[in-house]
């Protein structure tokens, strides 16, 4: 077995997976269709005409897959429930197939003695409720406590651990203002009214959750990345701050501070109304991470904030699907987090894309992931060392699967899938995060 560094006893070993990227059924027993099967049916907007309609097939391999999950030793799994698959209009008129798969879900979880962490958000927002204005619209905070309510009184006897959102600067970015994301809107007006009515909606599931489930354990997930400038310009160095506010802080402050950052606080002034601060701060019991790399920075004028994503340093490391790997990071985004939010921290995402492929010996070698999560562990133990009160790591993810605007181009699975016959395949990788599991508990 390999030197893995020692962890405490109790620190948490998941996976991560979401419902769109994963399920398929798209028309299966009265799901109706969201926000994202919209989205890759537009011409060019996912690679490869690519969409979620079967993924995995999730839906109705889902034993096979918790087997796997058991096989690898997790003591967690963290998924996300599909709105439009349990209330398919969004609003009222409940689809009880829908709800019955996360029973079983939940029911074959505990029996296999994995936790269930359950988001209620992972970017699949009814079409329905997008014809109606969407995230643009201040309603949506209501139609989603609404929402949270339904899972939390049906779930909430057996599960615990809730995440109101996966993400909420990526999905409201690049869905209002680069249109990268399914609802792929380009407009500062929106873009701000959606992070304003998302906060209102985060907020909105706490309170629904806290009232409904005893005990439970609230987080949201963020992904936090440091912004560097491309190159050091004052053009650049303006573009960095603003997609440093966008990105990593308009919603971290105001869930967990009370306030939004500056240059957020004066844009988004006509849509707050009086005693939001106070709803979209209800306190929270931890905070979720997702971590990859840094971000690159440049000025970009044809994009709507005139910021766009540039080039990391030509010699840095990066991984197959071309992301930075700085692991110093990784290690410094912790720190930061615990030295501004002061609460326990759970990476709820963190992995290695490429385009792995099953040998003629039948294996599937990713060298380059056991790479990276290697280092990548080991930052997130430096960190601990150094005060970071982290106290738990799902990878990301347990299966290859849709990776949105890439479809399936990227492969992020410790465990490969065929997407012509659906076999999984356990990579070397996947052995080697059940060793470390292991060796962290021995
Ligand atoms: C994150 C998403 C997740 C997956 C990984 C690679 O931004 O939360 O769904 O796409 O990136």
């Amino acid at each position: 077995m390999a030197e893995f560094p020692a962890f405490p006893k109790d620190f948490l070993w998941g996976a991560s997976t979401s419902a769109y990227q994963i399920e398929g059924g798209a028309e299966a027993d009265g799901r109706a269709p969201g926000i994202w099967d919209s989205f890759c049916r537009l011409k060019g907007r996912v690679d490869n005409g690519d969409s979620g309609d079967v993924a995995c097939d999730h839906y109705h391999r889902m034993p096979e897959d918790v087997a796997l999950m058991a096989s690898l030793g997790l003591q967690a799994y963290r998924f996300s429930v599909s709105w439009p698959r349990v209330l398919p209009r969004g609003r009222g008129g409940v689809n009880e197939a829908g709800l019955d798969f996360y029973d079983r879900l939940i029911d074959r979880l505990l029996e296999s003695g994995i936790e269930p962490w359950l988001c209620l958000y992972h970017w699949d927002l009814p079409q329905a409720l997008h014809d109606l204005g969407g995230w643009s619209s201040r309603d949506c905070a209501g139609w989603y406590a609404d929402y949270a309510a339904l899972c939390a009184k049906r779930y909430g006897d057996r599960v615990k651990r809730w995440i109101t959102f996966n993400e909420f600067s990526v999905f409201t970015l690049f869905g209002y203002a680069i249109p990268w994301a399914a609802p792929g809107i380009v407009d500062r007006t929106q873009h701000l009214r959606a992070i304003h009515h998302v906060n209102l909606a985060h907020g909105a599931g706490v309170e629904v959750l806290r009232d409904l489930v005893p005990g439970a354990s609230i987080g949201a997930i963020h992904n936090r990345q440091v912004v560097i400038p491309e190159t050091d310009t004052a053009e650049n160095r303006a573009a960095a701050a603003l997609l440093d506010e966008h990105w990593n802080l308009v919603f971290c402050d105001p869930q967990i501070l009370g306030h939004y950052p500056p240059q957020t606080a004066a844009a988004i002034e006509p849509f707050v109304q009086a005693g939001d601060m106070a709803r979209i701060a209800r306190p929270v019991d931890w905070f979720g991470l997702n971590h990859y790399g840094p971000i690159f920075a440049k000025t970009d004028p044809t994009r709507v904030w005139g910021y766009g994503w540039g080039d990391a340093p030509p010699d840095s490391p990066t991984h197959g699907v071309g992301w930075a790997i700085f692991p110093d990071a990784f290690r410094d985004e912790l720190l930061t987090i615990h030295n501004r939010y002061r609460l326990p921290i759970v990476v709820t995402e963190n992995g290695c894309g490429g385009s792995d492929v099953v040998s003629p010996d039948g294996a599937v070698h990713d060298p380059h992931r056991i790479n990276y999560l290697t280092i990548y562990n080991a930052a997130m133990r430096d960190a601990m060392r150094q005060g970071a009160d982290v106290r738990g790591y799902f990878v990301w993810s347990l299966l290859d699967n849709f990776e949105w605007g890439s479809g399936y181009g990227q492969r992020f699975g410790v465990v490969h899938v065929d997407f012509q016959t659906l076999a999984r395949t356990s990579k070397d990788s996947a052995r080697w995060y059940a060793d470390l599991i292991r060796a962290a508990k021995a």
